[in-house]
Order: C-alpha cells, then structure tokens, then sequence
C-alpha cells in the first residue's frame, strides 16, 4: 500500500516563507481547491490519502515534504531551516509514528526534506540555506546503518535540492543544470529542463506516472519524448508560495 500524507493549506498561505520569489498575492480558496484536485490525483494513481491535522497558524504546513525523511526503514524527522516552520513536525512525527521508527535531527542542525533525494541505497542533499551541513552529519549518521549512503550536493539561486532535480523514470532525472551541479548525477540518463521553465524540475514520481504542474507544457513535451507518462495539475497558487508538486505530499509504503 502506497499512503501519501497529506495537510490542507492553511488559511494564512499568504504569509508563507519566500526566497528567491517576489511576494503576490495568494488567493488561499484557490490554493485550496488546487491541493484537492493534487490529492484527487493521488488517490487516482493508487496512493491512499493519509489527511494530516490542518495547521491553521502555520503558513507553509501544506508543504509536508519538508518536515520528515521516509525511507523503507525509519523516518527521520527534520528541523526545517526556517524557524516559522519548526512547529510543524510535530503532527507529523505523531502520524509517521505508527508506520516507521522515528529519529530527529537535533539543533543545531537544520534539514528540509525538500533536500533530499532518495534514489535506491543513496539519498542526495542539497547543501541549502535551509540544509546546513552539521543537519545532512546527523542524517549520515542515522540512515548509515540501515545502508544508505549520502551525496552532498551545492545549489544556487532555488530552494531545495528538489526545486533543482527529481526522479523521473527507472535511470532518468529532470533537471535545471542551472541550479546545481550536473556532474554528480552522471550516472544517470538527465532531461533538462526547458530554459523558459526554470521551475520546472520539480515532478512527482508515483509508480510509472508523474504528477507534474500545468504550467510547464514546453518540459512536459520532452517528458512525453522520452515515453514518460505525465498527469498534470494547476498548482498556480501553491507555486507562487514557492512550493512544487514534491511539497505538498509524502509518499511512502506501509505493510
Ligand atoms: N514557502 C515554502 C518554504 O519556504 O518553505
């Protein structure tokens, strides 16, 4: 069984935290509507939704990927780099509680899960403003015994790790080589994305399908090239927060 997790937007979306994207305004009943037809389409593509406790006060608790690492064995939950955002990981260490064995990242060490990249045994991690170094030690520390291994990797000008470079088929990553570095993917097939959709790296893998924004039709193209199935949602509201399609959800097996 696949569940995603999932958190309603709050109602002060508005508010959420931006950095490198200029403050407009975000209209939260469109937000809202967006998200559900996001887990509509979840739940079309097998996941079983997992609604997490809204976090009304909290502007950027819909972007749930940020608050933990769920691996086959455990879940890590994170200490995002944004203060305003520590408070949500609490619901969400108790919601993983029954599925896996929980560890924390401890101050100072801070890590957002939108930095980290699992592909099979490896979990990449952009070294970010919201990913410090003494964060990605301590996640070293705790998945090396359950045989994962980590690759550091430096950004520039985005977010996340993930704002950068997703999993896209088996051997195949989409990414925006302008914000990281292509060479520590080099054992991998990339598609670039289009240089007018900066922002378009970002595509959610569930099974052989991808979830992937509306907005980018000219990367969407060489997704479909390359025989790669894409359902697409508008995420208009959620992107002008500075979240993407991996943000609003997380995604993992349970027996
Ligand atoms: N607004 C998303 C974030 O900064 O974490």
């Amino acid at each position: 069984m696949l569940i995603a997790m999932t958190r309603a937007v709050s109602p002060r979306i508005a508010e959420c935290e931006l950095t490198h994207l200029a403050r407009e305004p975000i209209n939260p009943g469109r937000a809202r509507v967006q998200h559900r037809r996001y887990e509509e389409l979840l739940a079309e593509l097998g996941c079983e939704l997992h609604h997490l406790p809204p976090e009304p006060e909290l502007p950027d608790s819909v972007f749930v990927e940020d608050t933990a690492v769920v691996l086959d064995e455990l879940a890590v939950i994170t200490r995002p780099g944004a203060e305003s955002r520590r408070a949500e990981t609490a619901s969400v260490a108790e919601a993983l509680k029954p599925y896996r064995k929980l560890f924390h990242i401890q101050a100072p060490g801070t890590l957002d899960g939108g930095d980290v990249l699992r592909i099979g045994k490896t979990l990449y991690v952009g070294l970010s403003n919201r990913s410090n170094l003494e964060g990605i030690e301590q996640l070293q520390r705790i998945v090396i015994a359950f045989g994962y291994s980590i690759n550091a990797v430096r950004l520039r000008d985005c977010l996340h790790l993930k704002s950068a470079v997703t999993q896209v088929a088996e051997n195949t990553l989409l990414i925006n080589r302008a914000w990281t570095d292509a060479a520590v993917f080099h054992d991998f097939q990339l598609i670039d994305a289009a240089i007018s959709e900066p922002f378009s790296a970002n595509a959610l893998r569930i099974a052989d399908s991808l979830i992937y924004p509306e907005a980018f039709t000219q990367t969407r193209k060489r997704l479909e090239a390359q025989g790669i199935k894409v359902r697409t949602v508008d995420v208009s509201e959620l992107a002008k927060a500075e979240g993407g399609v991996t943000c609003c959800s997380l995604i993992f097996t349970a027996e």
